[in-house]
């Protein structure tokens, strides 16, 4: 009896005293998950060699760490109620398949959802939340997706506070990713529960497409582009507005590819690759790894872009980056080559969010095109060039003293 009280109340004093774990995601996570090439058919072996791969392509080094499982590696639970592997698809179990990727100095993610059972029928974390974390944290995980499907009835943000206090009570620092696809505005309650939130439903690769699949439907990446509006303000180091894992490398054309990375780069969202990297092109390689574009996404103030104008398809986003420094992306959204013609001097930039401000007839940059590693001519002319359809112009500009 006096043991049973004794439990209660270190449940409850933990409880109390229950947080995000701080600090985990202070730039936007980077890393790859299974899902959007692999969906249901994941194994073991694919899951090593896509690790060996992320290490051997140089996406390690570019700062991709995150190996992440998605839906389908779940078994049964056991008669205590522990969750373990599909036995066939997963024979050495999750702690060992931990340990190898921990071998490689990347990290180990893991799948679940806050209802009954997750998306592809598997058994769900409802009721179990606590001895799923505590199992998370004896394989070694983490970073931790947590979706939304079976929740009829539940209340998103307990339903997710609740696995929050679980995965702190476990004690394993774990990035808690909240996959509850913006139906419920997370970015209004998700920053003290998780380290990012998706702001949309699934990603699909098409630039500018929406696939119906019946009860749902999938998003291409302009569509998603546009969903962000308005969410910047939410964002930030630790607490990041998710637009969804990435399409790089999954059938869309190498300008598209380019558009759709450079543009998450601006969003500050978290780069988790999607496509297969044990089978890579080269032009893949060198998006998914341009170090200065992904300088662009990991800047350490996290200040999120926004779109500054946007003129018959062609749109002009600003990022502002550390040492007064910004990031400024013209996506051509339209089938047709655009020119540019930009004369900054008749610019002023005003983010009253970042409190950042750029009057260019007062104020002179450098402009480096990040793709191609060319420095063009400064602000103090006008700048020409011309937008491939589907693609981008990112540049950075570095203020000169
Ligand atoms: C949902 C999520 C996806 C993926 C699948 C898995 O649709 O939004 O990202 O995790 O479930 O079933």
């Amino acid at each position: 009896m006096k043991i049973l009280l004794f439990i209660l109340i270190v449940c409850m004093i933990s409880l109390l005293h229950a947080q995000k774990f701080e600090g985990l995601a202070l730039t936007p996570p980077m890393g790859w998950n299974t899902w959007n090439t692999f969906a249901h058919e994941i194994d073991e072996q694919l899951i090593r060699e896509s690790a060996d791969a992320i290490v051997s392509s140089g996406m390690k080094d570019a700062g991709y760490i995150y190996i992440n499982l998605d839906d389908c590696w779940h078994g049964k639970r056991d008669s205590l109620g522990f969750i373990h592997p599909d036995p066939e698809h997963f024979p050495s179990g999750m702690k060992a398949l931990g340990d190898y990727i921990h071998s490689l100095d990347l990290k180990f993610g893991i799948y679940s959802d806050a209802g009954w059972q997750t998306c592809g029928s598997r058994p769900g974390s409802r009721g179990y939340e606590y001895q799923d974390a505590m199992q998370y944290a004896k394989w070694g995980v983490d970073y931790l997706k947590y979706d939304w499907c079976n929740t009829e009835g539940l209340n998103a943000e307990g339903a997710y506070l609740t696995m929050r206090n679980a995965l702190y009570a476990a004690g394993r620092p774990i990035v808690f990713s909240l996959c509850e696809w913006g139906n419920n505005k997370p970015w209004d309650w998700g920053k003290d529960i998780g380290h990012l939130w998706r702001t949309t439903g699934d990603i699909t690769n098409c630039f500018d497409c929406v696939v119906d699949h019946g009860t749902w439907k999938s998003l291409g990446i302009m569509y998603i582009l546009d969903m962000q509006e308005g969410l910047r303000i939410h964002a930030g180091p630790d607490h990041w507005n998710d637009p969804d894992m990435m399409e790089v490398g999954n059938g869309m054309s190498v300008a598209e590819d380019r558009a759709h990375f450079s543009m998450w780069c601006m969003l500050a969202a978290p780069l988790i690759a999607g496509n297969d990297v044990r089978n890579m092109t080269r032009e893949t390689i060198e998006i998914l790894t341009d170090r200065e574009v992904i300088a662009v996404d990991q800047d350490r103030l996290g200040i999120q872009g926004f779109k500054h104008s946007s003129n018959d398809s062609l749109e002009i986003w600003y990022k502002p980056l550390v040492d007064d420094s910004w990031a400024v992306c013209f996506l051509n959204r339209s089938k047709e080559k655009k020119k540019i013609n930009y004369k900054w001097k008749s610019q002023i930039i005003n983010d009253d969010f970042s409190s950042r401000r750029i009057n260019f007839k007062e104020n002179t940059y450098y402009i480096r095109n990040l793709w191609t590693k060319e420095d063009l001519a400064s602000t103090n002319k006008t700048l020409k060039n011309e937008v491939p359809p589907h693609d981008v112009l990112l540049v950075k500009l570095v203020p000169v003293n």
